[in-house]
């Protein structure tokens, strides 16, 4: 099945948002990223243009950083900010099946046009009652954004650095996000050390020896995404350290922040 439903269609957007720094935007924007480009080596031919598109528009540039050590050849990374996010946008489209937009841990322009641009925002949040707070005003933002463009905005938040093990904390956390309104993600990204390993070495988990759960932790919160902005599934969850990527230096950084 092909992950674009058909040429014509317009590119999904996914952003990444909360007003908060260290919450899992970065994480989850790599790991979306990485598992759709595997679902598309996967797909033999059978997609659209094969390619994801993150465009990292936090000048800490971890995003960018991390996807220079994987140099994976269906991800692009294009450095942006507020001023070129639009034009970045625009030009990235017909070259990819999907752009996820990493985004500064606070509320500023780039927030608002990425919100507004995008298919979903996804919202990561600890469970915690600051990230409750935190939630509340991204949301915020995502609706000032929906109102400037005059259409609903898909939007959800993921608890994530989750305990593996189901605790009472968290269980009440839940509870304080769908109390504040707060749409949440069905699955969540748990703590997990692959997590943590992959910021150093650039191997997304379903690379990683003993990586196995928290890649089918990636894998199923990915079909949770994906059916939300309508894109096949695409392929099974991963089995073990099967593919190897292309050999080939492939990240093309389009531009670069002097
Ligand atoms: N699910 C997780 N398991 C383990 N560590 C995580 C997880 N999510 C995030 N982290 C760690 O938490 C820190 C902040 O995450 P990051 O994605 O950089 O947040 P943000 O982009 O929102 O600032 C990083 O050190 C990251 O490795
Ligand atoms: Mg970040």
């Amino acid at each position: 099945m092909s992950l674009a439903a058909s040429p014509e269609r317009k590119c999904p957007i996914i952003a990444l948002a909360s007003t908060k720094g260290g919450v899992g935007k970065t994480t989850l924007a790599y790991v979306l990223a990485t598992e759709v480009s595997r679902r598309l080596a996967a797909s033999d031919g059978n997609h659209g243009t094969g390619r994801v598109t993150c465009i990292d528009a936090d000048p800490n540039r971890t995003l960018a950083q991390v996807l220079r050590l994987t140099n994976d050849p269906r991800i692009v990374c294009v450095e942006s900010d507020s001023d070129r996010l639009l034009s970045d946008l625009r030009q990235a489209g017909p070259e990819s099946d999907l752009i996820v937009i990493d985004l500064e841990g606070t509320a500023n322009q780039a927030m608002l046009y990425a919100a507004g641009k995008s298919d979903l925002v996804l919202v990561p949040a600890q469970p915690s009652r600051f990230d409750v707070v935190e939630a509340v005003k991204t949301v915020g933002v995502v609706r000032k954004a929906a109102d400037l463009v005059g259409r609903e905005i898909a939007h959800r938040v993921v608890l994530s650095r989750t305990p593996v093990l189901r605790q009472r904390v968290a269980d009440h956390s839940r509870t304080q996000f769908v109390r504040a309104d707060l749409p949440l993600l069905p699955v969540e990204l748990v703590q997990r050390a692959a997590f943590q390993s992959m910021t150093y070495t650039g191997t997304p988990p379903w690379r990683q020896d003993g990586g196995e759960q928290a890649a089918a932790n990636v894998a199923s919160l990915t079909d949770a995404v994906l059916a939300i902005i309508g894109m096949a599934p695409g392929l099974p969850v991963p089995e073990g350290q099967g593919a190897e990527p292309a050999a080939q230096p492939a990240l093309r950084v389009v531009r670069t922040v002097a």
